[in-house]
């Protein structure tokens, strides 16, 4: 039987990719099979490079509109036709046509107990009001920013004033929930089913 395949976008460190490599580097039924990136500098493309897992660098600014860059991105995987496409850190906004062809095989991690704090500098909102609770969710994507069905959230109590220890430990959250979720995803125990989701877990 052929494996299930994970894509994953990414635009910077790559360290929840670095999480998934690790998870599923010798899983038998889950592969990584290729890593996107809209930024060279990337270090997410090293950490694919040293895994040996195909990668690609597109340069959104060599696109006239958000639709050429992402039919661009969707002529890539095509050819690795992923079972799952996994934003894992990608700064960018996908358009309807790239969302609409993954719906329900799209994921994102966002750093905050959505749907509290979507969209950008969600530690430094945190901290600034005082926030008892912060966290991580991943969800589906759908043409809502940071808004589509949530897959699963994990918390913690906010013990720290410091943005770079909060942000170092909403990262060990990360490492654990997001490859948890693929492996959920990959054995149909969570899925959408018309625009709904449904978990057996
Ligand atoms: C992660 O914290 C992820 O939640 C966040 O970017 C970081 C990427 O880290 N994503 C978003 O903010 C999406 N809106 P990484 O490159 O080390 O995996």
């Amino acid at each position: 039987m052929s494996k299930f395949k994970v894509a994953v976008l990414l635009s910077g460190g790559g360290s929840n990719l670095q999480a998934i490599i690790d998870k599923f580097k010798s899983d038998e039924t889950i592969e990584l099979s290729c890593v996107l990136s809209n930024k060279k500098e990337a270090y997410g493309l090293k950490r694919a490079s040293k895994a040996n897992i195909d990668n690609f660098y597109v340069d959104h600014t060599n696109y006239s509109s958000r639709e050429d860059f992402d039919r661009e991105l969707m002529g890539i995987l095509e050819k690795y036709k992923p079972d799952l496409v996994v934003l894992a850190g990608f700064m960018r906004i996908l358009s309807p046509i790239f969302v609409n062809q993954y719906l329900g095989k799209l994921i994102n991690i966002h750093p905050s107990l959505l749907p509290k704090y979507k969209g950008l500098d969600t530690h430094k909102r945190v901290l600034d009001n005082n926030e008892e609770y912060h966290g991580v969710t991943v969800h589906f994507v759908d043409n809502t920013l940071d808004g589509g069905p949530i897959c699963a959230q994990s918390s913690l109590k906010v013990e720290t004033t410091d943005i770079d220890e909060l942000q170092k430990a909403i990262h060990e959250l990360e490492h654990e929930l997001y490859p948890w979720v693929i492996n959920q995803i990959a054995n149909k125990k969570i899925y959408l089913s018309d625009g709904e989701i449904i978990k057996k877990v």
